[in-house]
């Protein structure tokens, strides 16, 4: 895969949240890809304080819908759960970086993902048996798009930046 800088940031401005997905399964080669953008991510003195479980069967990933807020995983063929060692003081911040590096991954090789913050924990770690040590902190979506969302309203620059002060 070679890629020049532009299309980088092309890839990172066109990617949407995608919620509806294609039945097509990833080839393991796409995955792995997506994974190793993750495993490669920065991470505080590189403690790299995290763990990903990647979710394919069906029956376990009912077990992580709730609510209509995450109910799309149903569609989805991959979903990938983001933990953290809940004793290093960054590692939810390291994990979702590792996790934005998989969204952007995604969006390059053609696949759609969505993040879901909507889950009960407790209930995620029991379906998935994920040790007391670590926390949940995110999970994405990934398959193939069903859907090219419309870009959702994103606030101007002006509104969220401020050069040398508030
Ligand atoms: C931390 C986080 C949690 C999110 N949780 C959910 C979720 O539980 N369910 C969902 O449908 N979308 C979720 N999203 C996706 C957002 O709704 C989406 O990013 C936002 O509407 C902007 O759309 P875009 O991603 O296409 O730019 C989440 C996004 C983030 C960053």
């Amino acid at each position: 895969m070679v890629m020049r800088e532009k299309e980088l940031v092309e890839i990172i401005y066109r990617r949407r949240s995608i919620r509806r997905y294609e039945k097509r399964p990833v080839p393991d080669d796409v995955l792995n890809a997506v994974l190793e953008a993750g495993r490669l991510a920065p991470s505080a003195s590189n403690l790299q304080p995290w763990h990903f479980i990647v979710v394919r069967e069906p029956e376990i990933k009912r077990k992580l819908i709730f609510s209509t807020w995450n109910r799309f995983i149903d569609e989805a063929p991959i979903v990938i759960v983001g933990c953290g060692e809940a004793d290093k003081k960054w590692a939810a911040i390291d994990v979702a970086i590792a996790l934005e590096n998989m969204v952007i991954a995604a969006e390059a090789l053609g696949l759609g993902s969505c993040w879901i913050g909507h889950f009960r924990e407790e209930e995620v770690k029991k379906a998935l048996r994920i040790p007391g040590h670590l926390r949940v902190v995110a999970m994405i979506t990934l398959g193939y798009p069903a859907e090219r969302p419309r870009a959702p309203p994103k606030k101007k620059l002006e509104e969220i930046l401020h050069y040398d002060g508030f």
